[in-house]
């Protein structure tokens, strides 16, 4: 942790060699009192969690597996805010440790060609009225070599910037650069609340003016993204003329 240049992630940093998930123990921890800005990291997770119970891959010795608790002062309809942070400093380090472009897929996708590189998951602790804490989960594959897994295991097509860029990324400066970014968005979030990073999200993702397939668990439809609003939610115009606003489902690209 020498050196690491931030204000508020990193007050304290737990590296494990190995644990079921990152997530589960920041959790944990969090419910014990950790301070906010605690970080959890991982070599290898026995039953890394990814998106809607499903799970994440989580060989050792080539990816980052880390969990931040963050304690913000806000309710936890404006939690999901929180996602753009982690989203936006997930591409800003990527493109930072190498010479990729990272896209991103609503609502929490990053790929590089396609493919995807790096996986949030977000998950909170809040009463009615405020937000207790919430642990960001972050996944990104590094040096994953994609021969060594059977694709069988994965969903949709997935990929490591090893394998896009074709150069060893460093874990440590990698991770180094991730946390750094992530406590400027989070200090300025603080200030200036959702809407620059926000903006960024959108500048970013690949997905405005495209037409879309959204599937849901009872529900398909088509339309044109017009955005994403301050809830994270993702603003769909069907062709009847209805603004969809879409809280959650899988998008594709048509
Ligand atoms: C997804 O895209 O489905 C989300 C994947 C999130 C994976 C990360 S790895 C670190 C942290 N600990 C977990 O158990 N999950 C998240």
């Amino acid at each position: 942790t020498a050196g690491l240049a931030t204000k508020r992630i990193g007050s304290s940093i737990l590296c494990l060699k190995e644990t079921d998930s990152t997530n589960s123990v920041a959790f944990k921890m969090a419910e014990e009192g950790a301070p906010e800005g605690t970080v959890v990291i991982a070599d290898t997770q026995s039953a890394g969690k990814g998106r809607l119970g499903r799970v994440w891959l989580s060989p050792p010795g080539v990816n980052l597996y880390c969990s931040v608790v963050l304690r913000p002062a806000i309710a936890p309809v404006a939690a999901c805010q929180l996602t753009f942070l982690s989203v936006v400093a997930v591409a800003r380090a990527v493109e930072r440790c190498t010479r990729l472009k990272p896209q991103i897929k609503w609502p929490n996708d990053i790929l590089i060609n396609g493919k995807k590189v790096a996986g949030l998951l977000n998950e909170m602790n809040a009463e009615t009225e405020k937000v207790n804490f919430v642990v960001l989960g972050i996944g990104v594959n590094l040096n994953l070599r994609m021969s060594t897994l059977s694709q069988g295991l994965l969903r949709h097509p997935a990929t490591s910037l090893l394998e896009e860029g074709g150069e060893e990324v460093d874990r440590i400066r990698f991770t180094r650069v991730l946390l750094e970014e992530l406590d400027q968005l989070y200090g300025d979030f603080l200030v200036e609340g959702d809407g620059p990073v926000r903006a960024e999200w959108l500048a970013r993702s690949a997905i405005k003016g495209r037409s879309v397939k959204v599937s849901q668990q009872n529900r398909e439809f088509r339309g044109v993204v017009q955005g994403v609003d301050s809830f994270g939610a993702l603003l769909v115009l069907l062709s009847d003329g209805t603004l969809e606003t879409v809280l959650s489902g899988d998008v594709a690209l048509l």
